[in-house]
């Protein structure tokens, strides 16, 4: 899965090749972001580049259930790398009946085919990988999709700066992977920490850790957690555990904040490797944090001897959804 990883930049520029080729016309009121684990990141990192670019609100969906306001004005982006995901192919479906103008970004599966049957447009995706190696294609394909349609939250200018500095740092990224993968090889508990906007850079790192190397991760974002975790610090039941914390240079308040949460920790002995996040743009920051925490934790699995690439309890999950959302198995 190295390899896979490290193949990002030709991930970007295939995405980027299709730039401009889905569009859809609104107005909109606002755009819903729906999918699950790996392609529900997608919509996070969406969000998260929205927040100081577009005048509309932008809500992400990691459920079966759409917000009651969906409607005809809404943008929904329905994003499964597989295609055949419950939570995201109900959402969808519920979307459709609000009337909602959908875009599938999908590597193919029920969700392509309910996109053709509809006539929705669709962002096709490669298939053969797993889903969170497919995150720069999919999220490319999305802001493609979003600059094509005038509702901008990165431009293709930016996205192909993002893949020159990935092309450019790859190996370096590979080298502090090897070295977080050390850190974190231990039998204390990883705490990932990090300040607003960027936690969800801190869940995909959860997320590559949960599925990568088969650890638990507690995430941990501030303010907000001055403002209870905080307090669960002083005298937890089980107080094994080190941290990762990383911030953007380029925000001082993020950085005072993750330097506050450091100091608290380090007082009470805890060992902490705090990381500065690398990058030209936003873009460059995402993939930067994304591909240094996806090849940490592949390394992770390889010290532990496990599979980094088999999810066999999502499997399982997989196979009892139908029963657990009452529309029985799915028929690829
Ligand atoms: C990531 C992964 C999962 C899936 C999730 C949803 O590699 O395997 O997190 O992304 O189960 O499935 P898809 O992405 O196919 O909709």
């Amino acid at each position: 899965m190295r390899g896979d990883y490290l193949n990002w930049p030709r991930l970007v520029e295939d995405a980027l090749s299709k730039w401009g080729s889905v569009s859809v016309e609104g107005p909109f009121e606002n755009i819903v972001v729906s999918g699950m684990g790996g392609s529900g990141i997608v919509g996070d990192v969406v969000k998260l580049l929205a927040l100081e670019r577009l005048s509309v609100p932008v809500e992400v969906v990691k459920s079966h259930i759409v917000p009651s306001y969906v409607s005809t004005r809404t943008l929904f982006v329905s994003v499964s790398y597989s295609g055949n995901t419950h939570e995201t192919l109900l959402a969808t479906a519920r979307a459709l009946e609000k009337g909602a103008r959908v875009v599938a970004v999908t590597s193919g599966g029920l969700l392509e085919r309910l996109a053709v049957e509809r006539g929705l447009p669709v962002f096709k995706t490669p298939a053969g990988l797993l889903p969170r190696v497919s995150f720069p294609h999919m999220l490319t394909g999305v802001l493609g999709v979003l600059d094509s349609s005038g509702l901008t939250v990165a431009s293709r200018a930016e996205v192909e700066e993002a893949k020159r500095q990935l092309e450019r740092e790859a190996g370096e990224i590979a080298g502090e992977a090897s070295s977080l993968a050390e850190f974190a090889y231990s039998r204390e508990l990883l705490v990932v920490a990090t300040h607003s906007p960027l936690e969800p850079l801190a869940v995909r790192a959860k997320s590559e850790f949960n599925e990568n190397s088969k650890i638990v991760v507690k995430v941990d974002v501030a303010p907000e957690w001055m403002h209870n975790d905080i307090v669960g610090y002083e005298k937890p039941l089980f107080d094994e555990y080190r941290v990762v914390a990383f911030y953007d240079p380029d925000d001082q308040a993020g950085r005072g904040l993750v330097e506050f949460m450091v100091g608290e920790h380090e007082r009470r002995g805890r060992r902490v490797r705090v990381l500065a996040l690398r990058g030209a743009n936003k873009v460059g920051k995402v993939l930067y944090a994304a591909m240094l925490f996806g090849l940490a934790s592949v390394e992770l699995a390889l010290k532990r001897g496990l599979d980094p690439a088999a999810t066999e309890s999502i499997a399982r999950y997989k196979s009892a959804a139908g029963r657990i959302f009452g529309t029985g198995p799915l028929k690829p």
